[in-house]
């Protein structure tokens, strides 16, 4: 019985996601140029640097509306991203966000691990409330502690848990990012970087 039950119900229950996709997929899309799921790809991404910064971390739109999302994230008192915005704190990771009602666990927005080269970006992992970051840290868990207004951006003083990272060292990675032709790296750059280093050999001798 209940294995009959499980079985007719999953084909139904793709039928009604199939169908629903397409009627209100095409409404939205229809609306206001909002594809319900942006095209992500590893051709996406490139140079942190040749995004537009937005105090300490930089933002890009994949439908060319830039406007919106540079007014949101400079916004102090927040606001909801608009579809396509991409934002980035250092090369290795990004959010996407879909169109409205893609995932609403997350908000729409989509956690990408990029592995990053002078060659360009490879995708490592990306999803929405499963993505586990290379130190351990479920990306969704602690932007999802952001206080509603920001709309899962966490920066400081949003709710989040802290990262260990220091506003000198997010700058010195972001100036190293080897996707970028051109390295500014300036002294307090190399300072960075170097206690950076002593972190992270003190943390992999634990
Ligand atoms: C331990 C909690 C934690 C985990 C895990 C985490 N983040 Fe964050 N993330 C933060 C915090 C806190 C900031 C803000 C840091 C700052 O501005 O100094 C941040 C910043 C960012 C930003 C810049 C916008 C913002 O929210 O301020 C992006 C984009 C981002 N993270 C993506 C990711 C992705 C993608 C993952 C997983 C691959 C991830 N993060 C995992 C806590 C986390």
């Amino acid at each position: 019985m209940m294995t009959k039950k499980s079985k007719l119900s999953l084909p139904l229950c793709s039928v009604v996601a199939v169908l629903s996709l397409l009627l209100f997929g095409n409404a939205i899309a229809g609306n206001a140029g909002d594809g319900k799921k942006m095209n992500v790809d590893n051709s996406t991404f490139h140079c942190i640097t040749d995004m537009t910064p937005v105090k300490h971390f930089y933002v890009d739109n994949l439908q060319g509306n830039l406007k919106e999302t540079v007014a949101v994230a400079k916004s102090e008192k927040g606001g909801i991203y608009p579809t396509g915005s991409v934002v980035q704190l250092v090369p290795g990771e990004v959010m996407v966000k879909h169109g409205p009602g893609y995932n609403p666990a997350t908000h729409d927005w989509e956690y990408v691990e990029l592995d990053v080269s002078k060659d360009g970006s490879s995708i490592r992992k990306r999803g929405f409330v499963d993505v586990i970051n290379r130190f351990g840290g479920n990306c969704f868990a602690c932007h999802a502690k952001a206080k509603p207004e920001f709309d899962s951006v966490c920066e400081t003083g949003h709710g989040c848990d802290a990262i260990p990272l220091t506003r000198p060292m997010i700058h010195a990675i972001q100036n190293s990012d080897p996707r970028c032709k051109l390295h500014q790296l300036t002294d307090e750059d190399m300072k960075a970087l170097k206690q950076l280093e002593a972190f992270q050999r003190a943390a992999a001798a634990k």
